[in-house]
């Protein structure tokens, strides 16, 4: 049986860099689901239909430059919105998480929605202050903005009808407002091991 931990949070509470180092170190596949919502994103501002867009996603559309900016952060949200593109992309997902080799997969609705039986789950989060200004030391520009960009987003995030943002009820909430990088890798890697025995 293929043994998946899944990873979600809101904006920039520091989901990718506890899936990578937890992917690094037990050798496990890792998926930025983010990824595959900032790409559609993209694609339906140069004007493609929403759910074509996602249904005909390749891997080349993940590996585009423009996909970390604030702005494709907001479009990934607005199609993230629409149920249609959710759909499109849940086989993908599914399929990842059964990869042999075991797998991390981080997003808003892994633990909740793609994969309800994850052996691990964890939600991280953190005070959006914290999550504004972490973002903003890697994009730049106006702090307050970015904060504001980050409750926008959160909020849609939330409060859609389809796969909302929120914790499974069995998810270990991992607050990281006050960790280190290396406490809340430290933190994720004890509850891994404590689960795989
Ligand atoms: O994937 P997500 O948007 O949740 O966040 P991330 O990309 O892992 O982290 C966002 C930024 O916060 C990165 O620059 C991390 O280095 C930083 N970070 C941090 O300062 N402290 C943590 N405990 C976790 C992440
Ligand atoms: O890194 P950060 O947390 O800022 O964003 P991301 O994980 O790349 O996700 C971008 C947007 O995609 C989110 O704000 C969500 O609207 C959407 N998303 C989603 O709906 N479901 C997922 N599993 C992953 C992302």
């Amino acid at each position: 049986m293929s043994f998946t931990v899944a990873i979600d949070g809101p904006a920039a509470a520091g989901k990718g860099t506890i899936s990578k180092a937890v992917s690094a170190h037990f050798g496990f596949a890792h998926l930025d689901t983010g990824l595959l919502y900032r790409a559609v994103g993209a694609k339906v501002a140069e004007g493609q239909d929403p759910f074509r867009a996602a249904e005909g996603l390749v891997p080349e559309d993940l590996q585009r430059s423009d996909l970390r900016t604030l702005g494709a952060g907001q479009a990934a949200s607005r199609v993230a919105a629409l149920p249609t593109v959710r759909v499109a992309l849940v086989d993908f997902q599914r399929r990842f998480a059964e990869s042999p080799e075991g797998a991390v997969l981080d997003g808003r609705d892994i633990g909740t929605v793609i994969c309800p039986r994850a052996q691990v789950k964890l939600f991280v989060t953190a005070s959006p202050e914290v999550r504004a200004h972490r973002r903003w030391l890697e994009v730049g520009g106006d702090e307050a903005q970015v904060l504001a960009e980050v409750i926008e987003r959160d909020e849609r995030d939330m409060n859609r009808t389809d796969a909302p943002l929120r914790p499974a009820p069995d998810a270990h909430l991992l607050d990281t407002s006050d960790l280190s990088i290396e406490d809340a890798i430290a933190q994720a890697i004890a509850l891994i091991e404590a689960k795989r025995g």
